[in-house]
């Protein structure tokens, strides 16, 4: 790895970021978590073991690294608490700081979640109801509760009053929903998760300065994917918060003033979990092969995962909002035996072929797939994934280099990164 690498989501998240992101762990002092929240899910498999992330980042299995979770990451206490215990009592040290910038997910913005998809109708992004759009909303009303507010309980009181009151009416005048939750209890299980994470709580903006100052290797893993960006992506069905690499220096506090080697990872085909137009998405009848081989269903949800052909229309707009420098292309695997496979070049819309993202979804809506039909590649069975990994980018099969190399002359980024198996070691590093 560079001394400061990111990993991003190049499609609608669930690309595989847990797992590249451990594979590049190994050489990393820090490996920094810079937005989203729990809505993430990111899966590990190391030494037949599964490990299921959602706030901690994925480098929490190397002894040598610190993990940090940065201010642009919008932190439920319960869940973050929960997932420590989970990876200590499995053996696992946590080395862990968290942003006293941090803002506080809350109960109420959970109740919020749920009033607001249905209020959205059909322009809500089907959230996975964790709180992330109320949090986000709160932090930008500037009446948000923050981390540290925690650990002040006179301030915490003072802020938690306004929070507890605007949100009450909300839910109760808008939504028509009783809220019953009283203040009191709210503040005093808040003031204990404040207590039990005190000692990882921290200013990880100083930490993280003096790393990049005396050259330490940080790798920062994202959240989410370029589609679910709050500005860039296919607004309103995305998420709350900034998905790119340019939201590195804002959700960690400190200005890296230098190239970044910023690596996008992208699904050999697409999944989306969620609402939205989906150029390229299969019908049901051809999704449930895909989905139950490709085991598309939600790791924070549970959710079955729509999936369809892979859109560069997408990844070119990936490369350019994220200023990528390298693809990660990932369950190739997932892919074989298909005879042909469509890739999506650009979509028509009203008859207009149209090669970059549109802006709006109105537009999207009327959207269709112009594809090239490249050709598949034979099932690979353990046996010849094994052989592919050790004869590394020479082993792999024609039909999937051709593949690669198609996808890089039309999105103009070089793939650096293979990946055919959901463990380590099944990656392969040109
Ligand atoms: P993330 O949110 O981007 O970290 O991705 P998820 O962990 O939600 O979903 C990706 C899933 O694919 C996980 O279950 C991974 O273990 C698995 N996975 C990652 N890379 C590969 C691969 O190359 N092949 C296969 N078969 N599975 C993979
Ligand atoms: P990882 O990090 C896939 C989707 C939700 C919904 C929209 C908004 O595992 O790739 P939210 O709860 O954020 O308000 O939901 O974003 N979404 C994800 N989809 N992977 C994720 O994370 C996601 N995080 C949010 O399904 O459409
Ligand atoms: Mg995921």
């Amino acid at each position: 790895m560079s001394k400061l690498t990111v990993v991003v989501g190049a499609q609608w998240g669930d690309e595989g970021k847990g797992k590249i992101t451990d594979v590049f762990a190994k050489d990393a002092d820090f490996v920094v978590r810079f937005q989203g929240g729990n809505n993430a899910g990111h899966t590990l498999i190391v030494n037949d073991q599964i490990y299921k992330l959602h706030l901690i980042p994925s480098g929490v299995l190397y002894v040598g690294a610190v993990s940090i979770i940065g201010n642009g990451v919008v932190v439920d206490p319960k869940v973050l608490l929960q997932e420590i215990s989970e990876f200590k009592a499995r053996g696992v040290k946590v080395n862990l700081k968290v942003s006293n910038r941090c803002h506080v997910i809350m109960p109420y913005h959970i109740a919020m979640d749920e009033g607001i998809t249905k209020l959205q109708g059909g322009l809500a992004a089907g959230s996975t109801k964790r709180g992330i759009a109320p949090v986000c909303a709160d932090k930008a009303y500037r009446h948000g509760i923050r981390l540290g507010d925690l650990l002040q309980p006179e301030f915490f009181k003072e802020k938690l009053s306004v929070a507890y009151n605007f949100n009450k009416d909300v839910l109760e005048k808008a939504f028509n929903v009783p809220y019953l939750e009283t203040l009191e209890n709210i503040f005093n299980e808040y003031i204990e998760y404040g207590k039990q994470l005190q000692e990882y709580i921290a200013d990880t903006d100083l930490i993280l300065y003096d790393a990049y100052k005396n050259g330490k290797n940080i790798l920062f893993e994202g959240a989410q994917g370029m589609s679910l960006d709050l500005d860039a992506g296919v607004y309103p069905h995305t998420t709350s918060t900034n998905t790119v690499a340019g939201q590195v220096s804002v959700g960690t506090g400190v200005g890296f003033n230098e190239k970044l080697k910023i690596i996008g990872l992208a699904k050999a085909y697409v999944s989306r979990v969620g609402n939205s137009p989906f150029v390229t998405e299969l019908p049901e009848t051809e999704a449930k092969t895909l989905r139950d081989k490709g085991g598309e269903y939600g790791t924070t949800t549970g959710r079955p995962r729509r999936v369809g052909w892979l859109d560069l229309v997408q990844l070119r707009h990936a490369v350019r909002a994220n200023g990528l420098t390298d693809i990660a292309i990932t369950k190739l695997d997932i892919l074989a035996g298909y005879k042909n496979l469509p890739v999506c070049v650009a979509y028509n819309i009203d008859g207009q072929i149209i090669r970059e993202m549109p802006a709006s979804v109105y537009d999207l809506r009327r959207a269709k797939p112009v594809y090239e039909n490249l050709l598949g590649w034979e099932e690979l069975t353990p046996e010849k994934i094994k052989k592919i990994i050790v004869g590394g980018y020479e082993a792999l099969p024609e039909n999937i280099k051709k593949y690669l190399t198609f996808i890089e002359k039309e999105i103009d980024c070089p793939i650096t990164i293979i990946s055919l198996g959901a463990k380590r070691e099944e990656t392969i590093i040109k």
